[in-house]
């Protein structure tokens, strides 16, 4: 006779109550889960908006590309203007590209002595050298971003979130 054959209605007991304790363990889990993570608070990382890009008398007389920013810098004498580099058809990056001879313009009734001009090689809108667009789907101009010097260490600080006029310089 073997002793080991066991009953059934035991073996579903054990079985049944194997499940309650894996439910009863997956929903204190859970619920230890949403507590811990609710401890962690729910902050989305953004760079920041207003950085230095360093020493005004570093940068090269004309127009300097900022890569890690999609920011162009222009540097007339001792001004300084900062003009985004992000299309505002779609976002892509535009091109500076130079003219052989500066050129004088009037544009949105403003005279500006543009050195180049914007060309976006995702869609082909082209903008001014001060960054009005003329040609392409893109919507608006290219932003100007508020400059300024930091007191403590006299580097330039570019302002993202601060939209300037296309009079603004920054004379230093
Ligand atoms: S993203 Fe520049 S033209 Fe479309």
């Amino acid at each position: 006779m073997n002793d080991k054959k066991q009953n059934p209605t035991q073996t579903r007991r054990t079985f049944l109550g194997r499940l309650s304790v894996g439910f009863i363990g997956l929903s204190l889990f859970s619920g230890l889960w949403v507590v811990l993570k609710s401890l962690i608070p729910n902050v989305l990382y953004e760079p920041p908006k207003r950085f230095k890009i360093g020493d005004p008398n570093h940068f090269q007389s004309g127009v300097s590309y900022l890569e890690e920013h999609k920011l162009y810098i222009f540097k007339q004498g001792n001004s300084f203007f900062a003009i985004s580099g992000v299309c505002t058809h779609l976002g892509c990056t535009v091109k500076f590209s130079p003219f052989n001879q500066e050129k004088q313009i009037t544009v949105r009734g403003k005279e500006f002595t543009e050195t180049g001009e914007f060309l976006c090689p995702c869609h082909g809108s082209k903008f001014h050298g001060e960054g009005t667009n003329y040609a392409g789907p893109a919507p608006r101009p290219l932003k100007w971003h508020r400059l300024d010097l930091a007191q403590d260490d006299g580097q330039l600080i570019v302002d993202i979130a601060t939209e300037v006029d296309r009079d603004f310089r920054l004379v230093v």
